[in-house]
Formats: structure tokens, sequence, C-alpha cells
């Protein structure tokens, strides 16, 4: 039983952690933010759609997202244990994915937020934008997609934390204190078999 969401604001590593925590626990990393790149590297209905809003630092919507992260974790097998990162993102991202979680057996056991201040988070994005080439690394679209978070991502914070659900970890410091710290606050939560 590894059901978890990265939940936190843009830069913060859930990225970096999303990766190792799945290899560690034999999950996939189903980043929402991926997914969503690589329709627009194809050009696919859903990329051209998600384009404009994802170069300007603003969110995809909804509908279009469900739909895709059902789809993922609910194909003709289905997946039962999952890392997600990047989604939900918006209360009625979280609110669908409730309704279908409950319908399907699959809610979230846990809820990972990373907490990192706001210049730190700017200073990692506008460096991996030096070399990462990513569209929406600059520094005015990095300010709206804080922004887009504040508004729209952090009351989800509120929303976990009230079904009991919530790990606030330290995103502070080296990649792998950050991993053990995330470990040790999920371990009454999860189970890896
Ligand atoms: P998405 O790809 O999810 O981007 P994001 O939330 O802005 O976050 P990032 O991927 O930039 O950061 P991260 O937290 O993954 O950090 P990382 O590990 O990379 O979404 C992109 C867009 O897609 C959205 O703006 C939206 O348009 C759309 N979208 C996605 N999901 C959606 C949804 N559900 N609904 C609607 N729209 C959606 O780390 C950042 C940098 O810091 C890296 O260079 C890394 O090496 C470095 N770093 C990591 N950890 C540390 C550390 N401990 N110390 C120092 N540096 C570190
Ligand atoms: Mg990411």
């Amino acid at each position: 039983m590894f059901r978890a969401l990265l939940l936190a604001p843009p830069g913060a590593g859930k990225g970096t952690q999303g990766e190792r925590l799945a290899e560690r626990h034999g999950v996939p990393h189903l980043a929402t933010g991926d997914l969503l790149r690589e329709h627009v590297a194809n050009g696919t209905d859903l990329g051209v759609a998600a384009k404009e809003h994802m170069d300007a630092g603003g969110l995809v919507p909804d509908d279009l997202v469900i739909s895709m992260v059902t789809e993922a974790l609910g194909g003709r097998t289905p997946i039962q244990n999952f890392l997600l990162d990047g989604f939900p993102r918006t209360l009625a991202q979280a609110k669908g994915a409730y309704e279908w979680g409950r319908k399907k057996n699959r809610t979230f056991d846990v809820v990972i937020m990373l907490d990192v201040p706001e210049d730190e988070l700017v200073r990692r994005l506008v460096e991996r934008g030096q070399a990462s080439g990513r569209s929406d690394d600059t520094e005015d679209v990095i300010r709206n997609r804080l922004h887009v978070y504040e508004e729209n991502t952090a009351p989800l914070i509120e929303f976990y934390d009230e079904r009991g659900i919530l790990v606030r970890i330290d995103g502070l410091g080296t990649v792998d204190e950050v991993t053990e710290r995330i470990e040790k606050g999920i371990a009454p939560f999860v189970s890896d078999d």
C-alpha cells in the first residue's frame, strides 16, 4: 500500500524526490508536468491545448488533467500503488481524485508537503532554467507559477490536513537529507507490500 502525493510549490523538489521515492518503493512516478510536456512535444490534441497555459505558468484546465491522470492510473492494467507529482493542483482536481479513488478503492495514503522558502525556490528554478531549456523557467513565468501555486494549490494543504494524511517536510538541505526526512515522515502511512 503506497499511494502517495507530492504537494509542493515549483522548485521544491517534487521531481527530484519523486523519482527517488518511486524507485525505492517500486511504484510508478507519475508527474503531470512531465506527462503534459510529452504531449506538447508529440503535438497531441492535449499538448496543443496545454501549451499556452504551461508557457505562461498557468494551469491546464481541470477536466483535461483529471482525465489524463485517471486514464494513466486506470488503464487496462489498473495501477494500485503510485507516487503522484504535481496532481491534484486545484480543489476541483482533489475532489475529482477523491471520488475516483473511492470508487476504485484507491484513495491516497499520504500527502507529502515540501516546505522551501520562496527565495530558494526562485534561485533553484532560475539556475535550472539556464541549463534545461524548460520554457517556463524564466524569472517572470517562475513568479507567476509561484503565484498560481499560492492561489490554487496551497488551499489543498488544509484539505488533506483535515483528512489526517498530510506530512510536512523541511525541503531545505541536501537531496539525501530531504529523502531521509520524507522516509521517516511517511513510514506510519505506507507499506511496501
Ligand atoms: P510541473 O512540471 O509540475 O512544474 P512545477 O510544479 O512548476 O515544478 P517543477 O517541476 O519546476 O519543480 P519540482 O518541484 O519538480 O522541483 P525539481 O525536483 O525539478 O508543472 C509544469 C506546468 O504543467 C504547470 O505550470 C502547469 O501549467 C502544468 N500542470 C502540471 N500539472 C498540472 C495539474 N495537475 N493541473 C493543471 N496544470 C498542470 O527541482 C527544481 C530544481 O532544484 C532542480 O534543478 C533540482 O535539481 C534542484 N533541487 C532539487 N532538490 C534540491 C535540494 N535539496 N537542494 C538544492 N537544489 C535542489
Ligand atoms: Mg517537477
